[in-house]
């Protein structure tokens, strides 16, 4: 889905950044990095809106609190936890698909798929490219050194996966010595990642990286061209940026990477104005 298709959707959500942006304060909280995603900042009672806090990755659904407090049961509050709790089983029942998929050859090498972390309707997901060594052996997205980076990316702007992100690749199986997914690869996985949007109702979607952007974009545009713009992924604003292993290797890459974040959470704040 590009963003050709919905010409004024673009449009719309840069003037809603700019809105964002002056809701915000725009450059007087723009000062996050000195020493760009060094440190992760303390984590601020005011931080970004938590949309839920209801996790989701270790695919069980039993015994589970309610993510409410059941008091005071109003027949919206009910269907809204019951909601929830299908919404859980469901993601479980797809990533016990997941774990068994067999349908493209990186199955053959994987030591554990890697299907997702973070909560139930995330005020954004992030989708990375695929796991790599660290995620294959843990079973979690994003725990090695780009992970790390991740994590302090996302919270130079509020978000954190166990709070108001999610998680998730365009391959959930580790490509062999890293190497990017190939087309087929992609779209043979991609009816997963499609279903995890679907169920967990993400409000925005960073993309890290080319490979991420390219595939949920479906263009061959460079991360260069793509990054600095708010795209569309079906009625969803995606904002691409660079993957934080480009970072690593790059350090001039972080101050563009940073105006992204900004741009993100500019939208962020005007959504969270226009529901003030
Ligand atoms: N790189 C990715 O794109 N995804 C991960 O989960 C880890 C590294």
């Amino acid at each position: 889905m590009t963003d050709e298709s919905y010409p004024n959707k673009a449009a719309l959500y840069e003037a809603l950044a700019t809105i964002g942006d002056a809701l915000a304060g725009g450059l007087r909280r723009s000062t996050v990095p000195a020493g760009l995603f060094e440190e992760a900042p303390e984590r601020e009672p005011e931080s970004l809106e938590q949309r839920s806090a209801e996790p989701h990755d270790a695919a069980s659904t039993e015994g589970r609190a309610p993510a409410r407090a059941p008091f005071a049961a109003s027949d919206s509050l009910e269907s809204d936890r019951s909601e929830e709790i299908d919404t859980a089983t469901a993601l479980s029942a797809l990533e016990a698909e997941v774990k068994t998929c067999t349908r493209c050859v990186l199955s053959s090498g994987r030591h554990k798929a890697v299907f997702g972390q973070g909560v139930i309707e995330p005020l954004v997901l992030v989708i990375g490219e695929g796991p790599g060594a660290e995620e294959d052996k843990q079973g979690l997205p994003f725990v090695g050194a780009s992970g790390q980076l991740l994590d302090k990316m996302l919270a130079s702007i509020g978000l954190y996966r166990d709070q108001n992100c999610y998680i998730a690749n365009i391959v959930k199986c580790r490509p062999p010595n890293n190497r990017e997914p190939s087309p087929d690869e992609r779209a043979t996985c991609m009816p997963y990642l499609r279903r995890q949007i679907t169920l967990l109702k993400p409000r925005f979607i960073l993309c890290a990286g080319r490979t991420a952007a390219q595939a949920m974009l479906g263009t061959a545009e460079g991360i260069n061209k793509l990054r600095a713009t708010i795209r569309d992924f079906d009625g969803i604003p995606l904002v691409p940026t660079y993957h934080p292993s480009a970072l690593l290797r790059d350090e001039s890459l972080k101050r563009p990477a940073w105006e992204d974040l900004k741009r993100l959470r500019s939208l962020i704040e005007a959504e969270r104005g226009l529901n003030d």
